[in-house]
């Protein structure tokens, strides 16, 4: 069903939509992005009209008849359901943003879990992730459902493509749906990488010139993005405030290594009385 609607010049039908909307709702189900009723998904129809996941229900068994359509200020225009009780969320996007016509939002365990610890995933560990997304911060935490949550994502809606939610999960965006729903799996698989550098103890970050040369690569990639890159984003060897680890990362060391650096502190503590 994509691959016959995402050929250049393919206008879609809103039945063609609907269609996605609910393969999307599946894929983020199945791969474990959602549980429950949790996530939504939401495309621009036109430059009235959002079509929209229904409010409580599982996002992996959505009919197209479910969806519901609304206009830009989130009142519906048609449906059977209720409109995703986080709607307000997807039209902050599309009003910030014209280049937006697809808003996906879920759950990741592993990406949740940064922005459940108000960890960005800043750090210039993986060249695709560099040319992908450049780097994905966290939004402060707002209430799901209510314009807190909106609020807290506005300042950084302009800068980027993916946003970490603190304490809630990770919403993505893009020209389509397919290349939002990308995002929400290169989010994912990005801070399954990270995790595993945090696991073994060590981070070698890419250089400022490696960072450079990939962001100018971006164009041959084809990969638009409006995410930010500047002196601090991502992190670089050169730009860490330390060898390679930025702050929250971190270190193992033996027991007999942390008794002899207790020791020490205690003895110099001594020494200086
Ligand atoms: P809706 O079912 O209302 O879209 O809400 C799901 C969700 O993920 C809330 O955070």
């Amino acid at each position: 069903m994509f691959a016959d609607s995402i050929l250049p010049g393919h206008l879609k039908t809103e039945e063609e939509h609907r269609r996605e909307v609910c393969a999307v709702g599946r894929w983020i189900h199945q791969r474990g992005f959602v549980a429950s009723t949790d996530g939504n998904i939401s495309i621009r129809l036109d430059s009235r009209r959002i079509l929209t996941s229904p409010t409580a229900t599982s996002k992996g068994m959505m009919a197209p008849n479910d969806l519901v359509i609304t206009d830009l200020q989130g009142r519906k225009l048609a449906g059977h359901r209720n409109p995703s009780s986080e709607l307000a969320m997807h039209l902050l996007i599309y009003q910030r943003r014209p280049d937006v016509n697809a808003v996906c939002h879920a759950h990741p365990p592993v990406a949740t879990g940064y922005a459940a610890a108000g960890l960005p995933l800043n750090k210039a560990l993986a060249s695709e992730m560099v040319l992908a997304l450049g780097c994905i911060p966290v939004a402060r935490y707002g209430t799901p459902g209510t314009p807190e949550l909106s609020e807290a994502l506005e300042p950084l809606v302009p800068h980027y493509d993916a946003l970490l939610m603190a304490n809630h999960g990770v919403v993505t965006y893009g020209a389509d749906l397919l290349t939002a729903f990308f995002r929400m799996e290169t989010v994912e698989h990005f801070a399954q990488v990270t995790l595993v550098t945090e696991l073994l103890g060590k981070q070698v970050l890419l250089s400022s010139g490696d960072v450079e040369k990939l962001l100018a690569a971006r164009a041959r990639y084809g990969s638009p993005t409006a995410s930010q890159v500047g002196p601090e984003c991502p992190v670089t060897s050169e730009t860490s405030d330390s060898d390679g680890a930025g702050p929250g990362s971190c270190v193992t060391l033996t027991r007999e290594e942390l008794e002899a650096l207790i020791e020490e502190a205690v003895r110099n503590d001594r020494a200086r009385r």
